[in-house]
């Protein structure tokens, strides 16, 4: 049985799906030990706990990364995680956090990595006028949204799209790509030369 810890700072529906994926088996043998949020108001912590989870709320607002990094890494190592998700957390690791955990960080972003890194990805692939936008799940190194790639799906862009609608259709296919990663890298079937992450046939 593995271990996933996740950490967020809102609403949480990678989060959810995550939970709902574990629950109907589409996640083989792993259960969510800890969900770890650096915000006492986010929704996906409220969530957890309403799901009998365990949801932890380390606040990083006043305090150095340094400092709240150690704590968070305590915290997962208490829970023996195997594997943290990011899902949703708007903190960067410092490469402190990383190197205690290498190779098992994933991280999802909502646009085709490496176009769009940072915040609002999705207002930006719309305002850029892409026709092809869609979601990344990564490992995380040291980089902002950097790490070799473990599953992309992609999203056509509408001539009737507004930014909202095509977030909305690209949370769609983050929710199902997650636990396709999630999948994979439990599995352990793959191997990375570089950048380029491979399924060992
Ligand atoms: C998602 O769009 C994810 O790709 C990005 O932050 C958002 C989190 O949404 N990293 P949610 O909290 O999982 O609903």
């Amino acid at each position: 049985m593995h271990n996933l810890g996740i950490l967020l700072s809102g609403r949480g529906s990678n989060f959810v799906a995550i939970a709902d994926s574990i629950d109907a088996s589409r996640i083989a043998d792993a259960r969510i030990a800890v969900v770890i949020s650096n915000k006492a108001d986010a929704p996906g912590i409220a969530t957890a706990r309403q799901r009998a989870l365990h949801g932890v709320v380390i606040p990083s607002k006043g305090r150095s990364r340094a400092e709240h990094d150690r704590e968070v890494v305590a915290t997962l190592q208490q829970h023996n995680v195997d594997l943290i998700c990011l899902a949703g957390y708007m903190r960067l690791l410092s490469p402190w956090f990383v190197q205690q955990f290498p190779r098992r960080i994933l991280n999802i972003h909502p646009s085709l990595l490496p176009a769009f890194p940072g915040l609002e990805a999705q207002e930006q692939a719309f305002a850029y006028g892409v026709k092809v936008s869609g979601c990344t799940v990564h490992f995380v190194d040291e980089e902002l949204d950097h790490g070799p790639i473990i599953v992309q799906k992609t999203v056509s862009v509408l001539d009737t799209d507004d930014e909202h609608t095509l977030a909305k259709r690209i949370l769609e296919q983050e929710h199902i790509a997650y636990a396709e990663a999630i999948n994979m890298v439990l599995k352990g079937n793959f191997e990375i030369a570089g950048r380029r992450l491979k399924q060992k046939i």
